[in-house]
């Protein structure tokens, strides 16, 4: 018996950046993110004999001896919650090319939690709820259970929810500035970040900002949205750069690049939205209509930049 699942990756606009609680992935603050359709992790099950153990999907995967440890560790999580003593071999792939400056842990993550809860529920007569569901793709990794919807999802303290907004289809890219898996993992940098100063104020910035882009996607006002999730991002990125000890992803050609985009929307009056995860690779989503003005922004980068784009969805 085979049971397969599969889910997208996510790109968050306002941040999960801070756990209140480590255990089960309790944020600081409500984050708010976009769904990539077209970026996928697939993960099948089949029931195995001794212990449970990962191998690849395609020939390509790859996954570290951490990174498998961390996935078997997450099906063990729920096997526990159905009560379930059996053994699998877990599958797993992606759709999109390793070092391609996407993190594959929220795709990752959701399609393995999706795939377990279906195989358990099969093979112990259970059932779970949605809310369960997000619970424990939440404790895999966080920015997980966002990936559980489609479109703009919102999770907050009452979990993760769909919100109904303009602009639902975006075209999503990403300026490869480094292929390279990062030294420092979100995971540590959300612990990381309570040292700095500035952490005090961070979940009311947050929370600030949030209303301040639902409100601006709300209205069609994709300035104050661009301007909201380029601070928003500044915000999450000096986090990093004032803890102690000070750590940071950005490197020269991030800012090169940044400061282009920026240089781009001053003369134009229209560009896309900014942002970065925990690393050196500047996401952008723009808008249907902006097809030729994406043109024009990735035709005129500054030196020789991969761009890895999952085209218009
Ligand atoms: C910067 O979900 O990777 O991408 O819960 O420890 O697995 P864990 O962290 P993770 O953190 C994502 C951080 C981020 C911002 C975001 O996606 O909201």
């Amino acid at each position: 018996m085979k049971w397969q699942a599969q889910a997208p990756a996510n790109i968050a606009l306002i941040k999960y950046m801070g756990k209140t609680e480590y255990a089960t992935n309790q944020p600081a603050n409500a984050s708010f993110s976009y769904t990539l359709n077209h970026l996928t992790t697939r993960v099948e099950l089949e029931l195995g004999e001794t212990s449970d153990r990962w191998e690849p999907l395609t020939p390509k995967t790859r996954l570290s001896p951490a990174q498998q440890a961390r996935f078997l560790n997450h099906l063990n999580r729920i096997k526990t919650h159905f009560g379930f003593n059996g053994h699998f071999i877990v599958r797993s792939a992606n759709n999109f090319p390793a070092g391609c400056g996407l993190a594959s842990s929220a795709s990752s993550f959701a399609a393995l939690t999706k795939a377990s809860v279906i195989a358990l529920a099969a093979l112990t007569q259970q059932s779970i709820d949605f809310a369960i569901l997000t619970t424990l793709s939440r404790q895999g990794s966080g920015s997980s259970c966002r990936s559980l919807l489609d479109g703009w999802v919102l999770w907050d303290n009452n979990g993760i929810q769909p919100v109904d907004l303009p602009y639902p289809h975006l075209s999503h890219c990403v300026l490869i500035v480094d292929r390279k898996e990062k030294s420092i993992s979100s995971s540590h940098a959300h612990e990381a970040v309570l040292s700095s100063l500035l952490f005090d104020g961070r979940p009311k910035r947050a929370a600030l900002r949030l209303d301040q882009l639902i409100t601006a996607l709300k209205t069609s006002d994709w300035r104050l949205a661009y301007e909201t999730t380029w601070h928003e991002f500044w915000d999450m990125h000096s986090l990093f750069e004032t803890a102690s000890p000070t750590f940071s992803y950005l490197t020269p050609q991030s800012l090169t690049l940044l400061r282009h985009i920026q240089d781009f929307w001053t003369r134009e009056g229209d560009g896309p939205l900014v942002t970065m995860d925990a690393g050196p690779n500047i996401h952008l989503l723009f808008r249907p209509d902006q097809i030729q003005l994406r043109h024009q922004l990735l035709g005129g980068l500054p030196g020789t930049i991969d761009v890895f784009s999952s085209g218009s969805q």
